[in-house]
């Protein structure tokens, strides 16, 4: 069937150029260099490792449907706008400002919903920050570097 052909022969053109196109723009997909030490405490790094990382670090894990037609073109251009954000990754080399303006931002970013975004959840339920988590995230943050959240300081434990 010349049809079959042709439909599966404009998939395949569709797909190698998407795989290439998302390599280009994100040329190395996990650059060399991570950060030593603690952004906030154990627990609080093992929640942003779990929510955040394979956007905002160099240590981008890899699934089956970043491969996917248009879909990898799609995730690659998150990836790198994230990491252009906020790259944990490079925390050794933030000033003690710049570092509490961050979390300060990233607590931000989770309370009103942006963060992680929605496409991610639906893929990783688990990465989604319940307000239990949140609220160690913020605690951590007063305690380090004095962030002080919008609803108000956080009762001590
Ligand atoms: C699926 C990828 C992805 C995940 C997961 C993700 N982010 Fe983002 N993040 C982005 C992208 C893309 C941007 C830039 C565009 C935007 O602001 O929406 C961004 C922007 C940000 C910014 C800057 C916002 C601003 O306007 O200045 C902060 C802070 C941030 N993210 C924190 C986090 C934190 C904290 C987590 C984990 C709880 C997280 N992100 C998870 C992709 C992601």
């Amino acid at each position: 069937m010349k049809l079959v052909k042709i439909i599966l022969g404009a998939i395949a053109i569709i797909w190698i150029l998407s795989l290439v196109i998302s390599k280009i723009m994100l040329p190395i997909q996990n650059p060399e260099g991570h950060y030593s030490g603690l952004i906030l405490d154990q627990e609080s790094d093992q929640i942003l490792k779990e929510s955040c990382f394979d956007c905002h670090s160099n240590l981008t894990k890899s699934y089956w449907y970043m491969k996917m037609p248009l879909v990898s073109i799609f995730i690659a251009h998150h990836i790198s706008e994230g990491r252009e954000e906020l790259n944990f990754s490079k925390w050794d080399s933030l000033t003690d400002k710049q570092k509490k303006k961050a979390i300060e931002k990233s607590l931000d970013e989770i309370s009103e919903g942006e963060m992680p975004l929605k496409p991610y959840i639906n893929m990783h339920p688990s990465a989604e920050i319940d307000s239990e988590k949140l609220e160690k995230l913020k605690k951590a943050a007063h305690r380090i570097y004095g962030v002080i959240p919008e609803d108000g300081v956080p009762d001590k434990d």
